[in-house]
């Protein structure tokens, strides 16, 4: 019987199977405003068979958008706008995951096939980044950030809230929060990239407290019964890994008791000098060393696009839930076609009737 298809249970949310489309950024929205890009992408991807699909990295404030081409959630205009895409994956059977964020210093950059760079000083399309500190990333996104005051902190604080409440009111069932990657919240915790001497720095407690803070404001409005979950970046491959991984494994601790229900491992790209080992499903013993740490429930994605890697996670209890990125960009079905590659019953396939009928005739 096969790990990977069995149904996952977090809060009232049941997902069919184990595997997940974790948020990719698709760059085409206009002004925060998805379009119709993003409904037959996502709507495509939960017909594809993956339990869970996660929208977008979707930016609470405009100033928090990775790219111009990014998503944003910061009215209610443009979260209206997710309805018919939260609708689409239901009626597919799967379940609308959304990924709210705030890209911070690496904000207003060129998207990814146009130089994926910080866009040039003077060109109206950038705008003024904002962090913890003012150290811009470096390399390909030298631009230096404004050093955020407590009431900044504040205020974006209170614009994951909003955003969470807009999500929720969208009827998304599983709300994401970017806590990785370098971005806005990363950063607070990174002291390559946080080295504020106030209440938000210095010692790990100082480090944590805007994700805690912000983790709790969410907690508010978000309702109990649907899976709150972040994604951290929990090392940096940058040498230090033991004791970031200690210091991250005491947050999550602390994100668990303020009411997270689940984690995606991932990596902290704070610093561009990182040294990672890339390779098939290199995370999958680092989420099952914060699973037996933690008891959270862990995702993970990097290489985990094959589906006897996908299988071998979730049977060796490394992952509950498995993220496959750019195998369903390829591929939409690919649980279809894991399906098919691990024997598994007719039973637990995922296609609708149209393709169905015809295609398990063979
Ligand atoms: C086109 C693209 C866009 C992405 N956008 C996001 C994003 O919005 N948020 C995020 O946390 N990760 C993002 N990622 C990272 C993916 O979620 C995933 O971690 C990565 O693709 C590795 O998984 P894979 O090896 O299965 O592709 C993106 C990746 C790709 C390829």
């Amino acid at each position: 019987m096969s790990a990977l298809f069995q149904p996952f249970k977090l809060k009232d949310i049941t997902l069919r199977n184990r595997i997940a489309v974790p948020p990719m950024c698709m760059y085409t929205a206009k002004d925060g405003l998805i379009n119709d890009w993003h409904q037959v992408h996502l709507a495509s991807l939960a017909r594809g068979g993956a339990g869970l699909v996660i929208v977008e990295a979707t930016a609470v404030a405009p100033e928090g958008r990775i790219t111009p081409g990014c998503a944003g959630i910061w009215n209610d205009t443009l979260a209206e706008a997710f309805v018919p895409v939260v609708n689409a994956i239901k009626a597919a059977g799967s379940v609308p995951g959304i990924q709210i964020a705030h890209a911070g210093r690496k904000a207003s950059a060129n998207r990814p096939w146009e130089g994926d760079d910080h866009i040039a000083a003077g060109d109206a399309n950038g705008w003024q980044t904002i962090a913890p500190s003012a150290i811009p990333f470096g390399a390909n996104l030298p631009k230096q950030p404004k050093a955020m005051t407590v009431e900044d902190i504040a205020r974006v604080r209170d614009d994951f809230k909003a955003a969470a409440r807009r999500a929720r009111d969208a009827g998304f069932e599983w709300l994401e929060l970017h806590f990785a990657h370098g971005y806005l919240a990363q950063s607070f915790f990174s002291e390559h990239s946080n080295q504020r001497d106030d209440q938000y720095g210095g010692s790990l407690e100082n480090r944590s407290r805007f994700l805690l803070e912000t983790l709790a404001a969410v907690r508010e409005v978000w309702p109990e019964h649907l899976p709150l979950t972040a994604r951290f970046g929990v090392l940096e491959f940058d040498g230090r890994d033991e004791k970031t991984l200690r210091e991250s494994i005491e947050l999550v601790r602390q994100f668990k008791q303020g009411g997270l229900d689940m984690l995606s491992v991932s990596i902290g790209f704070s610093t561009p000098t990182a040294q990672i080992p890339w390779g098939p499903a290199f995370m999958g013993p680092i989420a099952q060393r914060v699973r037996q740490e933690t008891g959270l429930p862990v995702a993970s994605a990097w290489g985990f696009g094959t589906p006897a890697l996908a299988e071998q996670s979730v049977k060796e209890q490394q992952l509950d839930l498995v993220m496959v990125g750019k195998a369903h960009l390829a591929d939409p079905h690919w649980s279809y076609f894991a399906a098919r590659e691990l024997g598994v019953d007719k039973a637990s396939w995922t296609l609708p009737a149209p393709y169905a009928h015809w295609l398990e005739r063979y």
